[in-house]
């Protein structure tokens, strides 16, 4: 058969390759660059994402083809979570999950252009991923078969080094890396070796992006990030390049570091790492816009629609109705969002220093203790005599049943 393999070039795809071909199967290698490479120490990303490709092919992939989906990753999924200020268990920006499902549409999208009836990933049977890209496979093409040969045969390390040296399936140095990492422009995740004890503080060497906030400039960094109906640019640089260079600056302040005892999807707690410089800035700074903009009754509902959106995007329900319904009410509350946000990125964290806009519902002449206020203080008393009715009321009910609950004395 033909298959379309989700390859990201490391062992354990890498294997499966090899395995596919010696079965016999033609292997179309799928390779999505959601801008992790450009965030390696180091430049020569092309380099990278072309070694990939060699390596598929030498591993004998009749194709081995690398599709760009920075801009698409960024556009359609990124900061469709940012309208949502998503943010999973209150902490984790969704990196890894918001990444499956564009994953997932790339390997239909492959398929039906190699003319391929099954697609392939790397997944064990124990995490997230293997969900949101089988559900995402099968909302777009419910034809196609889906192997998942790591949730049938789950291959050990060990195993997966001896096989690729029996089989000639290059090792690369990161084949002995002590932690399973995932990354893309949204952020990094690191899982796995000593992190698997709750009680071990996360060693330094888990971070790539990262400066511990300890060791971080004492001067820190500023940023003013420019909002137009919710979408972001610094300095006049949008996009893929701008998350990029933001996860830099952010990074280098230390801001972003996560550490999270995880419900995962199949019912099992896990710890999880994460180092999102950032998409936590721009959450602080989209959360911070909303607030100078939006009503009180628009700030509460979103709070609580925004909690389900993260859901929707962890549980694999990403392609659900719901989030289109979702993303509905996103954009309208959008057309309000313009405006900029300063952010001083110092030590670990991320604080927002100054708000601006044309929409603001802010208003310094109702606000201000200073001269010039114009808000009605003679207006509140009768506010507070309405507003209290129905406490004053239920109080004085208690009161009453209180007094007739009690024994007369004789
Ligand atoms: N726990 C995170 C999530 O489910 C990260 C998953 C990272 N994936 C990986 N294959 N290492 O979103």
């Amino acid at each position: 058969m033909k298959i379309v393999l989700a390859y990201s070039g490391g062992l354990d795809t890498s294997v499966l390759l090899k395995q596919f071909v010696q079965a016999g199967h033609q292997v179309v290698a799928m390779t999505a660059n959601l801008g992790e490479s450009d965030l390696v120490a180091g430049d020569g990303s092309q380099d990278a994402l072309d070694a990939v490709r060699r390596k598929a092919l030498a591993l004998g992939a009749v194709e081995a083809v690398m599709i760009d989906a920075r801009e698409r990753f960024i556009d359609d999924y990124a900061y469709k979570a940012l309208a949502a200020n998503a943010l999973y268990e209150g902490v984790y920006p969704l990196s890894a999950a918001l990444s499956r499902p564009l994953i997932a549409d790339l390997l239909v999208e492959t398929a039906a252009e190699y003319a391929a009836d099954t697609v392939a990933h790397g997944c064990t049977g124990k995490g997230n991923d293997q969900v949101r890209i089988e559900v995402g496979v099968r909302a777009k093409a419910p034809h196609l078969r889906t192997l998942a040969p790591l949730r049938e045969k789950p291959l050990s390390r060990p195993d997966a080094i001896a096989y690729a040296q029996a089989n000639g399936v290059p090792i690369s140095h990161t084949a002995a890396k002590p932690y399973s990492v995932d990354a893309n422009l949204w952020g990094r995740s690191i899982e796995a070796g000593v992190l698997e004890d709750p009680w071990n503080a996360p060693p330094e060497d888990a971070y790539a992006w990262t400066v511990a906030p300890a060791t971080a400039p004492i001067a820190g960094d500023e940023v003013v990030i420019a909002f137009r109906h919710g979408i972001p640019s610094i300095g006049g640089t949008h996009g893929a390049q701008m998350v990029f260079e933001l996860n830099k600056v952010a990074g280098a302040n230390g801001v972003g570091r996560i550490d999270l005892i995880e419900d995962r999807v199949v019912g099992l707690k896990s710890r999880e790492v994460y180092e999102c410089p950032g998409s936590v800035t721009l959450i602080e700074a989209h959360k911070a816009l909303e607030r100078l903009v939006l009503t009180r009754d628009e700030l509460r509902l979103k709070a609580a629609l925004d909690q389900k959106y993260a859901e929707l995007i962890y549980d694999a329900q990403w392609p659900a109705p719901l989030r289109n319904a979702l993303d509905a009410f996103n954009a309208k509350i959008a057309e309000r969002l313009t405006g900029d946000v300063r952010v001083q990125l110092l030590r670990g964290r991320a604080v927002v220093t100054g708000s601006r806009s044309p929409f603001a519902l802010y208003d310094e002449s109702l606000a201000t203790y200073g001269a010039g206020d114009r808000f009605r203080h003679d207006a509140a008393g009768g506010f507070i005599e309405i507003h209290g009715l129905p406490v004053a009321a239920g109080a004085a009910k208690a009161a009453a049943a209180a007094e007739a609950a009690t024994p007369q004395p004789v």
